[in-house]
Parts: structure tokens; C-alpha cells; sequence
């Protein structure tokens, strides 16, 4: 067994060579490691070794841009980092395709953030409520420290309340807590916020006379935490045109277009099959920018799938109709994100993308990213419905197929040319490029 104690206090070096001596035959795994990834520039590197515990080399994904984003009028360059070689492809096609039709609009619906205090509690509800009422100026009092930055930015504690969850699990209560995080994400000062309130529940358990010492001592705190769920940080990206300006090269038949785009989008909201796929296209768009902007991907990832499933049923995060001789497409997101704090001014290359975007703030950043995911599904949709997917992907995915064959440049010239014309297919490439080598 490979159970080593004490890793994190080796050294890079000594850790490298504790993985060849226990899971590699010789050096040749680590060359990427210390050559080709490492950065040679000394201060970066010790930047990106303290981002987490036990960095050994840098891990890279490509950062594209998808320009032509005309959102509310402003026209973005949106950056992307993604390994899947057709997304920014797909994003900059639906791009242009709306700048000539009206653009993106996008308005932020709501900006509130969750976190509840889970609490155990044996006793009277009556008297807990009551309690609880005597605890708000102490709350407030206990998180001044924590909430006097956030309050001069505008933001703060918004709401905390007594839920009473026994009827789901016995014994158990929540403080649930609402905040406004402004710029930030957040989780750290709701996080604070939560453990001070969870103290003073602790602490003034114990002073309040009404309980008896059973119920005093049966208070229990579970957890502190907040809520990846922010049903309530919602945010609005829309398209909408005559369904006659649909038309378009690929586009013949704007109101055929239209229509089994429309059944598309409702087959995505009834069954849960397609609706994952679908919702993962969005993610595509979404996921991209939040990684390019330095923001967590998972957190609104979980939210975002949660949200997808409110109803009890997962379902499309996007809608479409057609009113009179109109098409509209739209989608509402629940999107946590900052544009201050956490890795938004530490990594270089996340400053480079809230730039490019014109540092937005977090309400402006939501969206942005609600954009990038509705163009990413519209752009999918359409080629669903029209030419299938697998002739735009499999073009871009020529390339990592002539990679994989070790193509020269010549070799991928000549391939890429040919292929214009010709079906892509693993198979396909293969014999066209042991044909060259003959
Ligand atoms: C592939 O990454 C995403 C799609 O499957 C999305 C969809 O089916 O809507 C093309």
C-alpha cells in the first residue's frame, strides 16, 4: 500500500519523486511536469503553488474567445476556457447570428444568497420561537465585525428566520439566513456570518430562562453552512425576432425552423433524458466563462441543476415559443458568482478576462455568463434540429484526431482541406492520413 504521512511537507522535488518511485517505471511520465508545464517565471509559479495544498505542475486548458456578443446593447469579446473543441465555435456562431438580429437582452431577476445554521432541538417549538426572537439584535450585534465592509458596499444580513424541519426529520430546526454578497460571491462572509450566529445560539441557550435544563442541554448544532441553491439570485437572458429574420444560410425555413425549435425545447422540459443533455449544452456556455472568470464552477454548477429540478422534475433550463409571427428563446439561472475577492485579482489570467470584459460587476458578470449559456444552447438546438451535431463536431474534432496521428503541418493542411468536402470520422482520417504516408 502507497500510504504515505507527511506529504505535504515534502518538497516539490520530493514529491515528484515519491510518485515515480511509488506509481511510475521511470522518469519519462514527469518530463511535462517540471519542463513543458512548469513556468519558468519563478513568481507565477509560487502563485499558482499556493492556490491549493500539494502542487506538483500547472494543469493548462485552452482559453478561446467568443466575439460578436451584443448583450443590452454593449458588444463583448466573452472568454472561454474548455476543452471541447466545438463550444467556442458554437458560442461565436450564435453570437453573430443575434448581433444581426436584435442581440442578447439579460436582466438580473434577484441577487439573494442562502445559509442556515442546522440545529437540533428537543423541546417546545413555542418557546424556541420565542427564544429565537430575543436573539435578532444579538445577531446583528455578534456579525458586526464580519458585515461592516459588506454593509458600506450595500450589502449585508438580509433576513434570518426559525424554520422548523420536524416533520421531515426529527428534532431538527434551521436558521435560515438570507445575505446580499454585492460584487462578491460571498461564501466566506456567509460562511463567518453563519458560525457567529450558530455561537450565539449555543451561548444563549443556556441564559434563556423559559427552557428547562433538558431542553437547554438537547440544543445541538449540527452544521453551518450556506446554500449552493440561490433560487433566488436569478438572472434572465433572452433573444427574440420575426420568425421570417430567422432565415439564414442554414435557416431555409424560418417557421419549420422555428417550430421544431420550439418541440425541441419542449421535449427538453418533459423528459428528463434529454432535458440533462440539454441543460449540459448550457453548461457548455456556462461553465466556460465562470472557469475564464475565475469563479466556481462547481457551486453553480449543483445550483444550477438543483434549480433545473425545482419542480421534482429535472427539466430544460431554457424555454422557446413562438407569439404571432414571433420567436422567443429564453433561460433563467440561478448564478452565485463575484467579480471581487477569491481568485479575481490573484490569477493572472482570470484579471485578463474581467478586463476583456470590461470588469464587470457580479450582476453584470450573471449576465454575461446567462448569455453565454443561451447562445451555447441555441447554437446546439439548431444544429439538433437542422444538420445533426455530428458534422460542426466532428470538423472541429479533426484536429485533436490529426494530433492524436502526430499529423505534420503539412499532413493537417492537406487533411484539412480535404475534409471540407468529406465526412469526418475517426476511421475516415486515419486512412486518408496512412494514404499520405504511403
Ligand atoms: C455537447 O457537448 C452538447 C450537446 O449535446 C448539447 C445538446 O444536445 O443540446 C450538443
Amino acid at each position: 500500500m502507497n500510504i504515505v504521512n507527511g506529504f505535504s511537507k515534502l518538497t516539490k522535488n520530493q514529491k515528484i519523486n515519491w510518485l515515480v518511485a511509488h506509481y511510475f517505471n521511470n522518469n519519462q511520465a514527469i518530463e511535462p511536469l517540471l519542463q513543458t508545464y512548469w513556468n519558468s517565471n519563478e513568481q507565477l509559479q509560487k502563485l499558482h503553488d499556493e492556490f491549493i495544498e500539494n502542487t506538483i505542475t500547472n494543469f493548462y486548458l485552452p482559453l478561446g474567445i467568443a466575439p460578436n456578443f451584443v448583450i443590452n446593447g454593449t458588444t463583448y469579446a466573452i472568454p472561454m476556457v474548455i476543452e471541447e473543441s466545438s463550444v467556442v465555435a458554437a458560442a461565436a456562431n450564435a453570437a453573430k447570428f443575434w448581433s444581426k438580429r436584435g442581440g442578447f437582452k439579460a436582466t438580473v431577476l434577484s441577487t439573494e444568497k442562502i445559509g442556515n445554521v442546522h440545529f437540533m432541538f428537543a423541546g417546545s417549538f413555542e418557546k424556541l420561537t420565542k427564544f429565537f426572537n430575543t436573539l435578532q439584535s444579538i445577531f446583528r450585534n455578534r456579525t458586526a465585525e464580519i458585515t461592516k465592509n459588506m454593509e458600506k458596499r450595500g450589502g449585508g444580513i438580509l433576513n434570518i428566520e426559525l424554520i422548523d424541519k420536524t416533520a421531515d426529520l426529527a428534532n431538527y430546526y434551521q436558521l435560515h439566513a438570507t445575505f446580499d454578497t454585492k460584487d462578491s460571491m460571498g461564501a466566506n462572509f456567509i460562511n463567518s456570518c453563519l458560525e457567529e450566529f450558530a455561537n450565539v445560539l449555543r451561548e444563549e441557550v443556556m441564559e434563556f430562562d423559559l427552557f428547562t435544563s433538558e431542553e437547554k442541554e438537547s440544543l445541538q448544532i449540527i452544521m453551518s453552512i450556506l446554500s449552493n441553491y440561490v433560487p433566488n439570485c436569478l438572472v434572465r437572458a433572452e433573444v427574440s425576432c420575426k420568425i421570417a429574420e430567422l432565415h439564414s444560410k442554414e435557416i431555409e425555413n424560418p417557421q419549420e425552423f422555428a417550430e421544431k425549435f420550439v418541440q425541441a425545447v419542449r421535449i427538453a422540459q418533459i423528459e428528463p433524458y434529454r432535458a440533462v443533455t440539454h441543460n449540459k449544452g448550457i453548461m457548455n456556455g456556462v461553465d466556460a466563462v465562470v472557469l475564464a472568470t475565475g469563479n466556481d464552477f462547481r457551486a453553480v454548477e449543483a445550483g444550477v441543476h438543483a434549480f433545473a429540478a425545482k419542480t421534482g422534475t429535472y427539466a430544460s433550463l431554457s424555454y422557446a415559443e413562438i407569439d404571432g409571427d414571433t420567436f422567443r428563446f429564453w433561460i433563467d439561472l440561478p448564478l452565485a458568482l463575484g467579480t471581487v475577492g477569491g481568485l479575481t485579482n490573484l490569477h493572472p489570467m482570470v484579471k485578463f478576462a474581467l478586463e476583456l470584459l470590461q470588469n464587470p460587476d457580479a450582476n453584470e458578470l450573471m449576465q454575461i455568463i446567462a448569455v453565454a449559456g443561451l447562445a451555447q444552447n441555441f447554437a446546439a438546438v439548431k444544429s439538433l434540429t437542422t444538420t445533426g451535431i455530428q458534422k460542426g463536431h466532428m470538423k472541429m474534432h479533426l484536429m485533436n484526431i490529426l494530433n492524436q496521428l502526430k499529423a505534420t503541418a503539412e499532413e493537417k493542411a492537406t487533411a484539412l482541406k480535404y475534409f471540407e468536402n468529406q465526412t469526418v470520422s475517426h476511421s475516415a482520417v486515419v486512412e486518408f492520413v496512412e494514404g499520405l504516408r504511403k
